[in-house]
This record gives C-alpha cells, sequence and structure tokens, in this order.
C-alpha cells in the first residue's frame, strides 16, 4: 500500500486551478487513485483531493462515512447547488492540520462526474455529504476552507474547538461535523 505524502497550507499546489484529467484515465492515474484512497483513510479522513497530494488534477476521492460508505472517485466532477439553503458546519483539512472553522455550504448540490472507469457518475447529495463535495471540489479550484469563513473568529485550534460549538449555534444550524477532508 502506498501512502502519499498531504501537502501542507502555503505550498502552491494547493492555491492553484487544477487541470481537468485526460480520458480514459491512464494506468498512472488508476494506481494514484489507489494511492489517494490509502493515503485519505490512513489519515484518516473523509475525503481527498489530487492537489493535496501534489498533483495538480481534477480529482478527488470521498468516503463520508467511513463505516458505511465504499470510496467514491470523482473524476472531473462539477457540483451545482439544488435550491438557495446554507448551512453551517465545522470543517477541518488534511492540509491545515490541528485547525478547525466554522464553513457555510449549500445543503444540497448535485455532482456531475466521471468515475474511475469512465462512466458517467451523476446524483444529489445533502447534509455531511455534500459538505464533503463542496470542500473536496474547492481543493480544485485552489480554494482551502479558511477563504470561506465569514469571521475570522470561526477558526480555532482543535484543542480549542469545542468553543466553536456556541458560535455555530448563533449561526442557528445545528450541523456539528468535524472530520478532517
Ligand atoms: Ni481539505
Amino acid at each position: 500500500m502506498t501512502l502519499l505524502k498531504i501537502a501542507a497550507m502555503g505550498h502552491p499546489v494547493l492555491w492553484a486551478r487544477a487541470t481537468p484529467v485526460p480520458l480514459p484515465l491512464s494506468a498512472a492515474t488508476q494506481d494514484l487513485i489507489d494511492a489517494m484512497i490509502a493515503t485519505m483513510r490512513d489519515a484518516p479522513g473523509v475525503g481527498l483531493a489530487a492537489p493535496q497530494v501534489y498533483q495538480s488534477l481534477r480529482l478527488i476521492v470521498i468516503q463520508p462515512d467511513r463505516e458505511a460508505d465504499a470510496p467514491m472517485v470523482l473524476v472531473n466532477p462539477e457540483l451545482t447547488p439544488i435550491g438557495t439553503t446554507r448551512v453551517y458546519g465545522v470543517e477541518g483539512c488534511l492540509s491545515i492540520p490541528d485547525w478547525q472553522g466554522i464553513v457555510p455550504r449549500w445543503e444540497t448540490v448535485r455532482y456531475d462526474a466521471v468515475d474511475r472507469d469512465g462512466e458517467p457518475l451523476a446524483g444529489e447529495a445533502s447534509g455531511f455529504h455534500a459538505r464533503v463535495l463542496q470542500h473536496e471540489v474547492d481543493h480544485l479550484d485552489g480554494i482551502l476552507y479558511p477563504m470561506r469563513l465569514e469571521d475570522p473568529r470561526d477558526l480555532a485550534f482543535a484543542r480549542e474547538a469545542r468553543h466553536l460549538a456556541a458560535r455555530l449555534h448563533a449561526y442557528a444550524e445545528d450541523h456539528g461535523e468535524d472530520d478532517a477532508a
């Protein structure tokens, strides 16, 4: 099992707009996907984008529920908000260790991508699944979650992150998500 080094905030690869993955997928890209899944699970995290492993490609793997879900591979994903509801939740990022922040996201999104076999992959996601998708697709556009904060005080060291709960309440939402992605 190959585990990949994860880029930390500050490395320029995380600020770049990633390029589409050429189709059909090469053997090298298939190997990258396997290594990304292994790296995400080992971290552990609920999602990983290729730029986080220094590959500026539009490719993400997610596993919103590590117990229940199989890993999902999305190549060249596009997201479209469904409705206008935004929800606030606490996020972490494997590229920003030891920090957490309150981030507003669309509650429901449609995703359009291809899977690792090159087949169309589309559907709707809500709640935490939608949050993970938005967090990971942001990585493909060079966006890290601190850029989405509404208030700098919504960012906390993990050891103080319990204090985010009161701030989250103030946003009148009830999401308490805190997995790293
Ligand atoms: Ni992240």
